[in-house]
């Protein structure tokens, strides 16, 4: 969490620190601020609650001049969002600015030893401890600031991306990371520093990833130097990176997740596109095969993940086992790395992550890999920090996700996992020519269905009206279903801050059912599939107990529409594709509530996109 922008260059730093700031936003929106030192070396920090837009109104009679500063976009561990707690935060003497992404461990053992030292503390964070530190270093033994970072980060435990500035040397940037990404943008006589490429691809595409324990030492008009802790030189690659601007931008829409919501039909086909042949009856995921050795031995698939991509792991659960005939098991990726789970070399884990930051997701990715399993990321953030951690992988290609609530990232997974399934599937013959071939070419057609499915999008307006009203959703599947109940109730409660549950519908007689009364919307999926009739029984069960019934079915169908209060026709397709096609009106049902309340959809409250600490 957190979003850290640095620049140093010959243009004023300002306005590209806070457009910068904007990008990244989706890290994290309850205070933010900038340091700047001017051509009179004043460092100027300001600093408020809230947004980059309160920081922007703070900031406009204040003197934002300087070619050199750092900025920060803060989601709260420690301390409340507040002025005081918010970064930039500055040492005793008011010399050096410090930013920083990730969580300080062993702050408060360090604080106390700054503390009886005579230094005094500002604020409640973490954060402020390390820039004390560091003064604190450099004073003592009359050090250099790269010398003094390096030595107070050896007593940190922690996790931390931090950028650092020194009134006293106006034309130096500091920047170490440890656990939470930093990118290196290089341009023409500037560089550029952020937490993704997002806020630097704008100026250049030049740029250098960070590894853990790196320092990079950015200074004006020379070359970038990358050392350790220890401050042996650390080769770096410079690399190119491809964003389309109009990624990062609305694009017309009122929010970012309805334009991103839209924008899955062209999502899935970029997914697919190199893997699935232009027929339409083959399918081939490279890394499968470079790795099919030890993919098809493997005796066992663990996926790991958190929030949405947990939910899309559960598909691919589904897809894996029924394809494949591999066993596979589900892990939350947090419980995983705490539990000492069973892993050995004859296992193959698989990393699902839209940021590819997320720590828990990490952690779990670097305990399997010690225990000697092979790890298979799926992520979308390329150049990442968990796709760097695996041996191998497939990129989701669905391109920069802003809205915080997960949609096209979901669907990107899920594709990614059907194609993973039907790739293993057909290199271990456990699937046969002709159903393969059948859902191929089906796969090959969900882009067309979505389109279709985001027709009903001013009907699904028109329904979320009747439901702001509600305190309680309950959300119900079977099968490949499930996971969709889940998503659909998750996407609902971020957003709108209504409270949904998430069942199996065949598990809701055993506890759920006591909630259901004339009041409880419940939506159930109820396509034409295999469990078709059971789950119509579990439909007459909430109708029998007065429920609202909001019904997703097949078009065409004419039981459901008989018992249920609302129907949503939805194009049919295979039982194991149906996830990619019920999801959408789910994300529109939650997108609209939410604007109907008057939510911040892209920004919900507590949340950030992008979880980088435990
Ligand atoms: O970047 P990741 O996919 O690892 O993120 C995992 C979760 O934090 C994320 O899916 C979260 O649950 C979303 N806000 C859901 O919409």
């Amino acid at each position: 969490m957190c979003g850290i922008v640095g620049y140093i260059g010959h243009r004023p730093a300002y306005p590209i620190l806070v457009k910068g700031l904007k990008r990244l936003e989706y890290r994290g929106y309850d205070s933010a601020g900038v340091a700047l030192i001017d051509d009179a070396q004043h460092l100027n920090i300001y600093k408020t609650k809230g947004k980059v837009s309160d920081l922007e109104a703070f900031t406009q009679q204040k003197d934002t001049s300087g070619t050199i500063g750092i900025a920060h976009t803060r989601w709260a561990t420690h301390g409340e969002p507040c002025t005081a707690n918010a970064h930039p935060h500055y040492s005793s003497s008011g010399r050096l600015a410090l930013i920083h992404n990730g969580i300080i461990e062993n702050y408060a053992v360090l604080r106390e030893k700054l503390q009886t030292k005579g230094y005094t503390f500002r604020s409640s964070t973490d954060t402020e401890v390390l820039v004390q530190l560091i003064e604190y270093i450099q004073d003592l033994n009359q050090l250099d600031l790269l010398t003094a970072v390096q030595l107070a980060l050896q007593e940190v435990i922690g996790a931390y991306a931090i950028a650092i500035l020194d009134r006293e040397h106006p034309d130096q940037l500091i920047a170490a990371r440890k656990s939470s990404p930093l990118v290196v943008g290089i341009g023409q006589g500037e560089f550029f520093l952020a937490s993704d490429a997002t806020p630097i691809v704008e100026y250049t595409d030049q740029v250098v990833y960070l590894d853990d324990g790196e320092i990079a030492l950015i200074r004006r008009d020379q070359p970038l130097r990358i050392v350790d802790l220890n401050n042996v030189e650390c080769p770096h690659e410079v690399k190119t990176v491809a964003m389309n601007l109009g990624q990062l931008e609305k694009g017309g829409f009122p929010h970012f997740m309805l334009k991103e919501i839209f924008e899955q039909p062209d999502c899935i086909n970029d997914c697919m596109r190199g893997r699935v042949n232009v027929d339409g009856d083959n399918v081939v995921l490279s890394a499968v095969i470079d790795h099919k050795e030890r993919l098809l031995n493997a005796k066992r698939f663990v996926i790991v993940a958190c929030g949405t991509s947990w939910h899309a792991a559960l598909i691919g659960k589904h897809l894996i086992e029924s394809f494949c005939r591999i066993p596979v098991e589900v892990e939350y990726a947090s419980e995983f790395r705490y539990r000492d789970p069973v892993i050995t070399p004859d296992d193959v884990v698989i990393a699902i992550s839209q940021s590819g930051e997320t720590a828990d997701t990490l952690a779990a990715v670097e305990l399997a890999k010690s225990r000697g399993a092979f790890i298979y990321g799926i992520c979308n953030a390329i150049g990442s920090s968990i796709p760097r951690a695996t041996h191998t992988g497939s990129y989701i290609h669905v391109g920069p996700e802003i809205g915080v609530a997960s949609t096209k990232a979901f669907t990107g997974q899920v594709t990614v996992l059907t194609m993973l399934a039907l790739t293993l599937a057909r290199e271990k013959q456990t699937i046969g020519q002709d159903e393969y071939l059948y859902i191929v070419r089906q796969l090959v057609r969900i882009p067309e269905k979505m389109k279709e499915v985001l027709l009903l999008n001013d009907r699904i307006a028109q329904l979320a009206k009747i439901f702001t009203y509600a305190h309680n959703f309950i959300y119900l599947g079977r099968g490949y279903s499930y996971p969709v109940a889940l998503e659909g109730a998750l996407k609902l409660k971020e957003i709108s801050y209504i409270h949904a549950e998430g069942y199996p519908a065949a598990e809701m007689k055993h506890g759920p059912i006591a909630l259901i009364d004339a009041e409880m919307p419940v939506v159930v999926i109820a396509t034409q599939n295999g469990l078709y009739e059971k789950v119509l029984s579990n439909i007459q069960e909430i109708k029998a107990r007065k429920g609202r019934v909001i019904a997703l079915v097949t078009k065409g169908d004419t039981v459901v529409s008989q018992i249920a209060d609302t129907c949503i026709e939805l194009p049919e397709t295979p039982e194991c594709l149906e996830p990619l096609i019920t999801t959408v009106p789910l994300q529109m049902l939650a997108y609209h509530i939410a604007v109907c309340k008057g939510m911040d959809v892209d920004q919900p409250r507590n949340l950030a996109k992008s979880v980088t600490v435990e």
